[in-house]
């Protein structure tokens, strides 16, 4: 019943490695078998887990043909980590043929171990974010309401749609939700408003509020549930794991 999510903005800043940090701690929680895969040469998310860059890197496995190696974080948790080295593995990628089927094979054998394998994607839509894709089912997309956040959502639909045409039938974006929402700024709302032109159902009811303790937990290597159980950042990712949770029915069967 494994679900691959590739978690993707090309926009820069917008709250992906803080979603993939907090929503995959929240369904290990939960007691799901989650795997976080951190394809972002960046290696946010594995600092913030509090992995060292070089154990097992997503880079070793591209270049030495291994095997990917998950490294324990905490019950029901595993990581993929990242290393700087895996920008590298971007430019040996475009050299290859099927350039953007790689993670897929990488990931394959790992999928009958997890529930849920969640890819953090980087900002950008370059081969890396392709090969997200093209291993993953779902696409979940964190919006943050600003004018032109709206204007990035067209050429992210594109890119997966010539990936589902060409690459991978499966994917599909399956959900998006609003990160550091303030219910009080009209703006907010009317993007979010447009937001749900768009995509209709698949906007989660949850909104991600601004919240200081999610950008505070990462220096900690904590996850919201962790360092902060009582704030509104634990609150909203908690109700956004259950709406992902209540998703399963649909989307938990389609590997098998
Ligand atoms: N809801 C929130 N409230 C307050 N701060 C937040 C929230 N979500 C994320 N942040 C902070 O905003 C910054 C950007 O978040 P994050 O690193 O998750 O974004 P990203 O999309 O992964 O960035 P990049 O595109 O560089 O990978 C971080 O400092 C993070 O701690
Ligand atoms: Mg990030």
């Amino acid at each position: 019943m494994s679900r691959v999510i590739s978690i993707s903005n090309h926009k820069g800043g917008v709250g992906k490695t803080t979603s993939v940090v907090n929503i995959g701690a929240g369904l290990a929680y939960k007691g799901r078998k989650v795997l976080l895969i951190d394809l972002d040469p960046q290696a946010n998310l594995t600092i913030s887990m509090g992995v060292s860059e070089s154990e097992h890197s997503l880079y070793d496995a591209f270049t030495n043909e291994q095997n990917l190696q998950p490294v324990n974080v905490k019950k029901n948790l595993d990581i993929i980590p990242s290393s700087s080295e895996l920008a590298a593995a971007e430019i040996e990628l475009n050299t290859e043929t099927n350039q953007e089927s790689n993670i897929a094979k990488l990931i394959e054998p790992l999928r009958n171990n997890y529930d849920y394998i969640i890819i953090d994607c980087p900002p950008s839509l370059g081969l890396l974010t392709l090969n997200a894709f093209a291993a993953s089912d779902e696409v979940i997309i964190p919006i943050q309401p600003h004018f032109l956040a709206v204007k990035g959502l067209a050429k992210i639909i594109e890119v997966v749609n010539n990936i589902k045409l060409n690459i991978n039938k499966k994917v599909e974006i399956s959900a998006v939700f609003a990160v550091m929402y303030d219910k009080r700024k009209i703006l907010h709302k009317d993007v979010l408003d447009t937001i749900i032109m768009y995509f209709d159902d698949r906007v989660l009811n949850t909104k991600v509020r601004e919240n200081i303790a999610l950008a505070e937990a990462p220096a900690t290597g904590q996850d919201i549930f962790e360092y902060a159980p009582e704030s509104n950042g634990a609150f909203d990712y908690r109700r956004i794991v259950n709406e992902i949770i209540e998703m399963e029915d649909k989307f938990g069967n389609k590997s098998e």
